[in-house]
C-alpha cells in the first residue's frame, strides 16, 4: 500500500491539557528539553500507528504470498482463514492491538461497530482527507488510529467480481464462509479499515520501538 497514504495524518478531536499529564511520563521528555507538547505526542503516536499497520500488513502479505505459491488462491484461502486471525492476535501486545473490519465482511467477526462504520463510510465516500488519522478516545489513556484498506490487483483473486475470482475460489468460499460478502470489489476500491488501538501508558515502549525501527521508515 502506498506509504503516502499513511504519511498524511489528520489530527482531530480533543486537545487535552498537557503539562500535568506529561510530567507523569518523564521518558517522553528529553533530558534537557521541556515536556513534549500534546501535538508532538499525537504526531508520534500516529506515525507509530502507521508503522504498526505496515508491520501487520507485511506479515499478512507474507503469509498470503506463501499460501498462493504453495496452493494457489484456493489453497491460500485455507491459510488465510487460519492465519489472518492468528497474525492479528500476534500483534496484540504491549498495549497495542490491530484489527481489520469491513462493511462487506468475509469473517463474521470483522463487522465494524457504529463508529468504525461511520469512519469507513467517510473513506469510501472520499470525505476523509488526509487519508488516515488517529485520535484520543480517552485523553492520554486510549487512542485509535484508522486507515483504509485498498483493493489491489492480487486481492481480486479472492475479493473480485465473478469474472476476476480465481478458478475454484467461489466454491471454496461457499464452503468456508457461507455468509461471505467480501466479493465484487474492483481494483482501487476500499475493502475495509485497519483499526489500531493503543492503551497508554502501556503502549509507550512499543511506540518507541516502532519509531526507532528503520525498516519501517517512510
Ligand atoms: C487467497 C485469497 C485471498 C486473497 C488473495 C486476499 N484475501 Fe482478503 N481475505 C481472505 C480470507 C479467507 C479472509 C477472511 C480471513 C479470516 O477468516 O479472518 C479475508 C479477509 C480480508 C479482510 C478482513 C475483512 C473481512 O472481510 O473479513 C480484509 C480487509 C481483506 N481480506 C483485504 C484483502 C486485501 C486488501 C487483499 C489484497 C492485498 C486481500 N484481502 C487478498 C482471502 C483473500
Amino acid at each position: 500500500m502506498k506509504k503516502t497514504l499513511f504519511a498524511a495524518i489528520i489530527i482531530f478531536g480533543i486537545s487535552f491539557p498537557l503539562a500535568g499529564d506529561d510530567i507523569s511520563q518523564p521518558s517522553l521528555r528529553g533530558s534537557s528539553s521541556p515536556a513534549i507538547t500534546a501535538e508532538a505526542k499525537q504526531t508520534k503516536i500516529a506515525e507509530a500507528s502507521s508503522r504498526f499497520i505496515q508491520r501487520f500488513q507485511s506479515a499478512l502479505k507474507g503469509e498470503l504470498m506463501a499460501g498462493m505459491k504453495a496452493g494457489g488462491p484456493v489453497g491460500a484461502l485455507d491459510i488465510c482463514k487460519i492465519k489472518a486471525p492468528k497474525i492479528a492476535a500476534a500483534h496484540t501486545h504491549s498495549g497495542w492491538s490491530i484489527k481489520r473490519v469491513s462493511d462487506r465482511n468475509r469473517n463474521p467477526q470483522n463487522i465494524p461497530d457504529s463508529v468504525e462504520a461511520d469512519i469507513l463510510n467517510r473513506f469510501v465516500e472520499g470525505k476523509a482527507t488526509p487519508a488516515a488519522f488517529g485520535h484520543w478516545v480517552k485523553p492520554d489513556s486510549l487512542y485509535h488510529y484508522y486507515a483504509p484498506i485498498v483493493t489491489g490487483k492480487l486481492c481480486l483473486n479472492c475479493h473480485g467480481d465473478a469474472a476476476s475470482l480465481a478458478s475454484g475460489v467461489p466454491e471454496k468460499l461457499k464452503e468456508l464462509y457461507p455468509d461471505d460478502r467480501a466479493v465484487g470489489y474492483k481494483e482501487g476500491d476500499i475493502r475495509g479499515l485497519f483499526v489500531v488501538t493503543v492503551r497508554w501508558p502501556e503502549g509507550e515502549e512499543l511506540m518507541r520501538q516502532l519509531l526507532a525501527d528503520s525498516t519501517l521508515a517512510e
